[in-house]
């Protein structure tokens, strides 16, 4: 046993486990956080993604004494009303509901502003082996458009503001 401390979706947890237990089953078995989905469980699917300091990993291949130290950001921390999970339930990417998880993760990791070809190459680790890629892809565009309209808004709100702030004086 060793003693691993890292922190998930903005919890600090240190926990004495194998060191050489997943990460998928930590999440899973001692946090009960099973929104991370197990498909392949070899690292060819993606179902697993979560985030490591920011970057998506198939959390079936890695070893929890490698995240000791890390920020681990699994579905569940991002609360259910992140703008992608929206756009996956509207747009139809949620569908079989194993690889819907893993594709979320990967999608968060793209950043703000991906285009379709980011996210064709963004999302190749992550398969999906039942409806095709057509409803994923245009999830993940909807809520790029949804927050650039969104970011637009603002900047146009703070501009407004300014201005009445400097024709008031
Ligand atoms: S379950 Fe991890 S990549 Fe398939
Ligand atoms: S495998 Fe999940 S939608 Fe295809």
């Amino acid at each position: 046993m060793s003693l691993v401390s890292f922190v998930v979706n903005g919890r600090r947890n240190t926990l004495a486990v194998h060191p050489l237990k997943r990460l998928l089953d930590v999440l899973r078995e001692d946090w009960e956080l099973t929104g991370t989905k197990e498909g392949c469980g070899e690292g060819e699917c993606g179902a697993c993604t979560v985030l490591v300091d920011g970057e998506p990993v198939n959390s079936c291949l890695v070893p929890i004494a490698q995240i000791d130290g890390a920020r681990v950001t699994t579905i569940e921390g991002l609360g259910g009303r992140h703008p992608l999970q929206q756009a996956f339930v509207r747009h139809g990417g949620a569908q079989c509901g194993i690889c819907t998880p893993g594709m979320i993760m990967a999608a968060v990791a793209l950043g703000k502003k991906p285009s379709l070809h980011q996210i064709r190459v963004g999302l190749a680790g992550n398969l999906c082996r039942c409806t095709g890629y057509s409803a994923i892809y245009r999830s993940v565009q909807a809520a790029t458009k949804r927050r650039n309209r969104r970011e637009r808004r603002d900047r146009r709100d703070r501009h407004t503001k300014k201005l009445r702030t400097h024709f008031a004086d």
